[in-house]
């Protein structure tokens, strides 16, 4: 299959491209979308054939349900069978933006969106080019992170087309993804609202607008049979770069010295070695590929190119990666679930 790659406007969405985005979508078709998170595949959600073909181009586990993007609050009581108070105040606060909740779905869901559970995710993306794109299609679309199941999620076109070209109908171009990370996950089906994935809304801001959120145990620590995330996708410890990464805690000159003489030890065997680390650290490594973060103060910037420097570590050729640690408050709890899941939860003390 011939993969068409369109450039789309952000300020602007040419209405002509939208509508021939649009039509793929209808006509059972995928295509790769921008959103202000991580770049989605899309596919029409209520048609299982659609459903089943995101599972083939992405390699993804069936019993992995999707997410339903919408472009409007009305297009949410369809797909669900109730919105719980809690679920309205919080899209009241947070949609459209980086959250997704989790309801009981409607029957007119396939299973094959809901990798069989009789609940559905549902998302309301901010994005221009995604509310867009959604709204022209007339659908609820489904839309898992565009990578190759296993991999980094994809905050740029080319990284969709790195993964998914020959596999996919249309990728829409539409630059970088503003935040870098995928969004929050909350289940509102039960009486307290819990997060199952972290992300750029924080319990603590969700707090601001409903009595009490709980986190999800198993974001913390290591998926196990005892510990059983209550998000399918969230036990694969696979989320990784083929480099083998780990996160190293301690005193800041500890932590670069432990790195420094890890990387050495790595050469001396011929592996190419790899940093994870911030605009503070980067000048003092020695390794092959520095790559900085950010400004560790600013945890958006961290997020944002958080995926984007694995998959470059990847692109040349990095065999260990060894990654500086953030703190778990606020939007650091999603920086910190992600680089543990990349590291298959694998980290040592420098101090
Ligand atoms: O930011 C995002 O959410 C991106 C953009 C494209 O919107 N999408 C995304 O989708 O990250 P995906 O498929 O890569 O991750 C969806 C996660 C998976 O961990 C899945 O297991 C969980 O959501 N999920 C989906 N439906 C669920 C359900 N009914 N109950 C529990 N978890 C669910
Ligand atoms: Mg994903």
């Amino acid at each position: 299959m011939e993969t068409r790659l369109i450039k789309i406007s952000t300020e602007n969405p040419e209405s002509d491209l939208v509508e021939e985005a649009a039509r793929v979508l209808k006509e059972g078709g995928l295509v790769a979308f921008p959103t202000e998170t991580v770049y989605g595949l899309g596919g029409n959600g209520l048609n299982s054939e659609a459903c089943k073909k995101i599972y083939i181009a992405k390699g993804r586990p069936s019993d992995n349900p999707l997410i339903l993007h919408i472009s409007q609050i009305s297009e949410l009581r369809p797909i669900v069978r109730e919105i719980p108070l809690a679920a309205q105040k919080l899209m009241d606060a947070f949609w459209p933006g980086p959250l997704t909740m989790i309801f009981p779905k409607s029957d007119i869901v396939p299973m094959a969106a809901t990798g069989g559970l009789d609940t559905v995710a549902v998302r309301f993306p901010s994005h221009p080019v995604a509310m867009a794109l959604i709204r022209a299609s007339g659908l609820p679309i489904a839309g898992p992170s565009a990578n190759s199941s296993g991999k980094p999620s994809p905050t740029r076109a080319s990284h969709v087309e790195f993964d998914l070209s020959g596999k996919i109908d249309m990728i829409v171009d539409g630059g970088a993804a503003e935040w870098g990370l995928e969004s929050t996950i909350v289940d509102v089906s039960g009486d307290v609202p819990v997060i199952l994935r972290p992300g750029a809304i924080t319990k603590e801001m969700m707090e601001a607008v409903v009595d009490q959120v709980l986190i999800d145990p198993a974001i913390l620590s290591k998926p196990s049979v005892d510990l059983r995330p209550k998000a399918p996708g969230m036990k694969y410890t696979h989320y990784s770069p083929v480099a083998k990464v780990t996160l190293v805690r301690g005193d800041g000159k500890a932590v670069i010295y432990k790195v420094n003489e890890l990387c050495a030890a790595d050469k001396a065997q011929g592996k190419k070695t790899g940093v994870l680390a911030t605009e503070e650290t980067k000048e003092q490594y020695q390794a092959d590929v520095v790559l900085s973060l950010g400004n560790r103060e600013k945890l958006e910037e961290i997020g944002a190119n958080l995926f984007r420097h694995l998959r470059k570590f990847d692109f040349l050729g990095v065999d260990t990666v060894y990654s500086e640690v953030f703190s778990e408050e606020g939007e650091g709890l999603a920086i910190m679930n992600r680089l543990n899941k990349a590291a298959g939860y694998h980290q040592i003390n420098a101090n």
